[in-house]
């Protein structure tokens, strides 16, 4: 069988042989397609990047149809049940599982540059008292690029790793510290003796206590959490990191812009939409009404569908069984009743099963950050500093990638042709 594609334009009855690569035609090969000379040649017209490969990653696997995912080649299963956050970021970051070695010196080194400079923490205190504690960390994490001397030096591997393990490192901090201003509370500094998650819990959590203990269930669950949300592969905040990163821009910048597209209710923002959803519905007995809504288009519901996984997406179901384990130690979220009802009707309804729509990573990862006793507004941030690996990973392949260049979309121009320029006394 050929590996090529044979294409007829029927506009000239030229006939054109495209090879087919890893399941993929070059766009660029269309380009050959014209109808004449002056002729610019065939594009392809894709919004939103539905059926667009835009490059070769070895970092994220994911069969939507099928509900797998995998990091790495390990699927993402075998990573929540045995892994740490830390290891799976090494993974992650570069392509290995670390050995005993390699993962003590990682997390030395990710654990002690968990500080921020005192300049930022004044700069992060000067934000409103009521500020999204997601616009205040994406604010910081750009601002952390004016302490740091090598961060436009991306072409050097060496400076690179620096930003990457800053970046890790420094993440929770300032999502933490935004917490506590949401609060009024003072911030709190890092404790090198905790693990990663355990040191973000007593950031956020640690009152007048000498030593903050973290629960272990609740230290296990956040960690596992952040291993889910990872990474992704070509999402919407990742192929923002790409394309920030394509001129590149200094990673902090880059980190602060994706973290800006996985703001949107659409993306990281879902799991805030959800609790607000299920507020709303505030009884399970309101449930079918809901559904009636959504059907109708009035609304989405929040935490259903994926532009990938056209199955249960497997983060759902992980984080089910976390939720059952977080609730025995936090009590039962009595919003979990109005969720299980939402997704009961939706599995059975011909709207959402015929449309493939299974709940996401979203739909309760929520309900347990609430159990935690973080409020909606902490939700995209929890979600961006897992993320932060996938983005510097995602980042790092985009820089050492031969192929890639300036990310810089075509467009159909259909405005109004030239025109002549009219004085405003004639308009
Ligand atoms: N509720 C109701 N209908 C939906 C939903 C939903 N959550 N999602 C999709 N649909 C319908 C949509 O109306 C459309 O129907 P029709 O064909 O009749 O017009 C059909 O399903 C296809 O939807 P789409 O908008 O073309 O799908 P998309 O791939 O562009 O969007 C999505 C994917 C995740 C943005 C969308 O499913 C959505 O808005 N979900 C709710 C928000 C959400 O939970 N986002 C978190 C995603 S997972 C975490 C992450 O990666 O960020």
């Amino acid at each position: 069988m050929p590996d090529t594609l044979t294409i007829t334009d029927d506009r000239t009855g030229n006939t054109y042989q495209i090879p087919i690569e890893h399941g993929t035609i070059r766009a660029m090969d269309l380009r050959q397609i014209k109808t004449d000379e002056n002729d610019f040649g065939l594009m392809s017209y894709d919004p939103g990047y539905i059926n667009t490969a835009s490059t070769k990653s070895t970092i994220t696997y994911i069969d939507g149809e099928r509900g797998i995912l995998r990091y790495r080649g390990y699927p993402i299963e075998q990573l929540a049940k045995e892994s740490t956050f830390l290891e799976v970021a090494f993974l992650i970051l570069f392509g290995e599982l670390p050995n005993r070695e390699e993962l003590d010196s990682w997390e030395h080194d990710i654990t002690h540059q968990t500080y921020l400079h005192e300049k930022l923490k004044s700069l992060m205190q000067s934000f409103c008292h009521d500020a999204h504690p997601m616009s205040i960390f994406i604010a910081s994490v750009a601002t952390l690029a004016t302490f740091s001397t090598g961060a436009r030096s991306v072409d050097d591997p060496e400076r690179r790793l620096e930003q990457v393990k800053s970046l890790i490192a420094k993440v929770p901090t300032i999502a933490a510290f935004s917490f506590r201003h949401l609060r009024g509370l003072p911030y709190v500094y890092p404790d090198t003796d905790l693990s990663y998650s355990g040191n973000f819990l007593n950031m956020m959590f640690k009152m007048s206590e000498a030593k903050y203990k973290p629960e272990p269930a609740l230290e296990r669950a956040l960690d596992v959490l952040f291993i889910l949300h990872a990474d992704h592969e070509q999402n919407c905040s990742t192929s923002t990191m790409r394309a920030i990163g394509s001129s590149k821009s200094d990673p902090y910048s880059a980190l602060s812009g994706a973290a800006a597209a996985l703001y949107g209710p659409l993306h990281g923002g879902a799991n805030e939409a959800v609790l607000r959803m299920l507020q709303e519905i505030g009884h399970v007995d309101h449930v079918p009404a809901h559904i009636k809504q959504v059907k109708t288009g009035e609304s989405r519901l929040m935490g259903f569908g994926h532009r990938v996984y056209k199955n249960y997406d497997p983060r759902a179901s992980i984080i089910k069984e976390i939720a059952d384990r977080v609730f025995e130690v936090t009590g039962r979220n009595p919003l979990l009743d109005i969720a299980l009802e939402l997704e009961r009707i939706a599995l059975e309804d011909e709207y959402f099963v015929s449309r493939k729509l299974y709940p996401n990573v979203d739909f309760y990862s929520g309900l347990i950050y609430q159990a935690m006793g973080l409020p909606v507004e902490m939700f995209p941030v929890l979600f961006a500093i897992g993320r932060s690996v996938g983005w510097l990973a995602q980042w790092g392949e985009l820089l050492t990638d031969p192929e890639q260049r300036i990310a810089r979309p075509r467009q159909i121009y259909l405005g109004a042709d030239q025109r002549d320029y009219t004085p405003i006394d004639k308009r």
